[in-house]
């Protein structure tokens, strides 16, 4: 991975990073409790933007933490990252802690206020097709929230690097959830599978773009759950997310999927989304 890029914002201030620094007593210090998102930036322009902070806002009101900004304080604080940056093509990182209190003490507490960070990382190219692993999914029940505890995540995704492998498909009672830091699609015969939303996972907002690219481009796209069995027999697999785009999965669990190589729907739908990032909106 490539270093973060110099310039970040925290609470108010742009300042090198190098230079930024927290309350060891902040909460998502202490407990994890704060909320991120990532949002991908193509040719200097932030792509559903508007996705993210929406998810931004329901995460931080299923917490009980109140969004710190308006909407456009984060349009302009998202544009100035970029900027401040030198542009270009650039994930944009944001969190959102609860705050520091005085002490440490489980119970919220009362009048802080929560903290900001913002910050730029250079993209990394499309993936292409990738190794994957499957894994019993470890998490807990709210992972439709996007909150930085994400220990579960980072075990699964350092046992896939491991195993010589890029990213780790969760299961959880022989039904996949996600990947570890990804969402997982389908395809089988023409047919492009997704799971339904819930609980259990990150509504993801490339997937969401990638589905409707490929229903406009005239492909099915279904919503159902996905069995482990159906996994391995699927003709195609991806991980979609803001950081790696549309990945193809060409071999799990040590085994090819398909013929191992990314698929035919793959290849289509991923022009499509390699033109739709860099296109006007
Ligand atoms: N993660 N599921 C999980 C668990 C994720 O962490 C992510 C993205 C996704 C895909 O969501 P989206 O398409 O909106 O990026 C699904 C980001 C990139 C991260 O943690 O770095």
């Amino acid at each position: 991975m490539a270093d973060a890029l110099p310039v970040c914002y925290l609470n108010g201030q742009f300042l090198p990073l190098a230079e930024a620094r927290v309350s060891p007593l902040d909460r998502g210090f202490l407990f994890g409790d704060a909320v991120y998102e990532v949002i991908p930036v193509y040719g200097d322009r932030p792509l559903l933007l508007d996705a993210h902070l929406q998810r931004l806002d329901r995460s931080l009101r299923e917490l009980g933490i109140s969004n710190p900004l308006q909407i456009d304080a984060w349009q302009e604080l998202v544009r100035d990252l970029i900027d401040r940056n030198g542009g270009g093509d650039v994930g944009i990182y944001l969190q959102v802690t609860r705050g520091a209190d005085t002490g440490r003490d489980h119970r919220f507490p009362a009048g802080v206020t929560p903290g900001v960070f913002g910050m730029a990382s250079p993209m990394p190219p499309p993936p292409g097709g990738i190794a994957a692993i499957t894994l019993p999914d470890a998490r807990w029940g709210r992972c439709d929230i996007k909150a930085t505890a994400l220990l579960a995540n980072v075990l699964a995704r350092q046992r896939a690097e491991d195993a010589g492998a890029q990213e780790a498909i969760l299961v959880w009672d022989g039904v996949v959830t996600e990947g570890s830091s990804s969402s997982v699609l389908i395809v089988e015969g023409d047919d492009i599978v997704r799971r339904p939303n819930g609980e259990e996972i990150l509504p993801g907002t490339t997937t969401d773009l990638i589905v409707d690219l490929a229903r406009q481009a005239g492909l099915t796209c279904r919503e159902e759950i996905i069995s482990v069995e159906r996994l391995r027999s699927a003709d195609e697999i991806w991980i979609t997310s803001a950081m790696r785009g549309i990945a193809a999965i060409v071999e799990l669990d040590g085994k090819p999927v398909g013929s191992g190589n990314p698929g035919p729907v793959w290849r289509q739908v991923s022009a499509i989304y390699e033109d739709y990032k860099h296109g006007p909106d």
